[in-house]
């Protein structure tokens, strides 16, 4: 069984991760199991992303991700086939956990911007729902159980 129905956006929230400052900068450390309830499988990055371009338009099956705007900003727009909501991401000390069975859109990104994401499967094509209109019929298909 997977975890497609599992989640709704109240479960999608923004973590005030580690901020270790001195003079010469500052480091934010992220621990499997630690920081974030999931152990990294997977780390990868978006970047050259042209300003005002967006990104995503997907769900997944399982996957737990952890995305973090490591440089510049970017705004993820949340729906959970019944609730949507969007999230401005522009700290690279915050970071916004997207569950499973959740269709995410990443939008107007700044130019330069990095969109950091620590995941919690390795890359499986399998995982994707890519289709909104069959995004929509598995999660109203859980709803009329
Ligand atoms: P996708 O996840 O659709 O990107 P985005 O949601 O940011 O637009 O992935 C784009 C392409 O990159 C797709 O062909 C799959 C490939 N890809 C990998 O091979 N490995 C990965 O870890 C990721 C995230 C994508």
């Amino acid at each position: 069984m997977h975890d497609v129905n599992r989640f709704s956006i109240v479960d999608c929230q923004v973590l005030q991760l580690p901020k270790i400052h001195n003079r010469a900068g500052n480091i934010t450390p992220i621990q499997g199991l630690t920081e974030i309830d999931f152990e990294i499988k997977r780390v990868y990055y978006l970047y050259d992303i042209p300003g005002g371009e967006s990104r995503g338009a997907h769900a997944h099956y399982a996957l737990h991700q952890l995305l973090i705007a490591a440089s510049g900003s970017f705004e993820v727009e949340l729906e959970d086939g019944t609730d949507k909501k969007t999230i401005f991401l522009n700290r690279p000390y915050n970071g916004l956990l997207i569950r499973p069975g959740i269709w995410r859109n990443i939008v107007n990104f700044s130019s330069g911007s990095i969109c950091l994401v620590l995941a919690s499967e390795k890359y499986t094509e399998h995982d994707y729902i890519r289709d909104y209109s069959e995004y929509k019929t598995i999660r109203k298909t859980a709803n009329t159980l």
